[in-house]
């Protein structure tokens, strides 16, 4: 039988991947130019499977491309070695590349060798001995920044870089990495980057003026995928995998999950399962609301810790968002329905809620990100 044609979590690859023609092409146009762009969303929208397919599309233009996932490292020297190995992966020689980075990395010894990692691959990996002052490492981070002008020299390709998860960068004393970067960049003509930031608030204060990054370069905003291409895409896989599905199902997904794009994969998915292993070849909507039943169940400890974590008006705000819809929040109405005090109080535990992840604005309104967890607090909580 087919395999569950729906993938979330992971990043997705082509079949599985909808829309998101137009920003495509504008990402790959700009990156082929050389151009610094910044792509910011909230978290699980796709901004990484975008630039997976736009890195895709540029490599086989011939450009040497660099993925890296910023907040996955625990300090700011882990950051410059892992960047330093994933550019020096472009060189597949050890000895040239281990020539090479020394004579590109003056402030420090670099040390370059093979490791076996955990899945029992071999691996190349780059240390450095560690810079002990907070001035090495700005030093040696303004080396490690030139390589990819370096590389596009040497290589006489076009280089590409993803730093996935840039917010990250404030976590190693952002101030100067920051500055650090935008004084190499700018000079770098063959090489494009990508800056991705999942906390928008973050990042846009990120390129505010006074802030290195000011003007640096185009910024895209990710925004939803359509409702209108996801919901009959959906549908198709359904029916391209064996399923087939009550109509108006594909819409009643893409609703129910807040047409998150994780979240509409999320619940397809699981549809998706909970039909083979009950031996059906269709989906209802009934099976949908069972399957959500199953899922906030499963959920229901993460979300109880959540909820433990709030202050009492967090919880309050947080309930008037699910139940209001996220509008009229600071009406005299509103609070007075919910219970939710002076209107200065509601923002300060709106904006708590903004800052932690769990509510998002959306233009005039303000919108619960997980809709598992807005489902949970409509019917769990009181
Ligand atoms: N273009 C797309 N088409 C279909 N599903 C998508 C698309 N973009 C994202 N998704 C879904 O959203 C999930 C999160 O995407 P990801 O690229 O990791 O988001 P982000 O990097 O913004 O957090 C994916 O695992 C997938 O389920
Ligand atoms: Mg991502």
């Amino acid at each position: 039988m087919d395999q569950n044609p729906f993938v979330y979590g992971e990043i997705v690859t082509l079949p599985a991947f909808v829309d998101r023609a137009d920003e495509l092409d504008r990402l790959v146009g700009d990156l082929g130019a050389g151009q610094k762009v910044f792509l910011i969303s909230p978290r699980r929208y796709g901004k990484s499977s975008l630039i997976r397919q736009a890195l895709g599309t540029l490599a086989r233009y011939g450009a040497l491309t660099i993925d890296i996932t910023v907040s996955s490292y625990s300090s700011y020297a882990a950051f410059l070695e892992g960047y330093a190995r994933a550019l020096l992966q472009a060189e597949t020689r050890i000895d040239r590349a281990r020539a090479w980075l020394r004579e590109a990395i003056q402030s420090v010894r670099p040390e370059v060798r093979y490791e076996v990692a955990p899945t029992g691959e071999s691996q190349l990996a780059v240390s450095f001995p560690v810079a002990a002052t907070g001035r090495d490492v700005s030093r040696l981070a303004a080396e490690v920044f030139r390589l990819p002008q370096d590389i596009a020299r040497t290589r006489r390709r076009k280089v590409v870089v993803a730093l996935d998860e840039f917010q990250a960068v404030g976590a190693f004393d952002g101030g100067s990495v920051e500055h650090a970067l935008r004084a190499t960049i700018q000079r770098q003509r063959d090489v494009g980057y990508v800056f991705a930031g999942s906390e928008p608030t973050l990042m846009e204060r990120m390129l505010g003026p006074r802030r290195p990054f000011y003007k640096a370069g185009p910024v895209m905003r990710l925004g939803k995928i359509p409702e209108s291409v996801f919901a009959p895409f959906v549908e198709t896989r359904f029916r391209r995998s064996g399923m087939r599905t009550e109509p108006g199902l594909g819409a009643a997904i893409v609703e129910l999950a807040g047409n998150l794009p994780y979240d509409v994969q999320r619940l397809a998915h699981e549809a998706w399962d909970d039909a083979r292993a009950a031996g059906r070849r269709k989906v209802t909507a009934d099976d949908l609301h069972a399957t959500l039943g199953r899922l906030l169940a499963e959920q229901g400890p993460l979300f109880d810790g959540i909820w433990q974590r709030l202050t009492l008006p967090q919880r309050s705000a947080l309930r008037a968002v699910v139940l209001q819809e996220g509008r009229e929040l600071l009406s005299a109405d509103t609070r007075v329905r919910y219970r939710l005090g002076g209107a200065s109080s509601v923002q300060a535990a709106l904006a708590a809620l903004v800052r932690t992840d769990l509510v998002m604005r959306e233009d005039t309104r303000y919108a619960v990100i997980d809709s598992l967890l807005r489902e949970w607090v409509a019917r769990k909580t009181f």
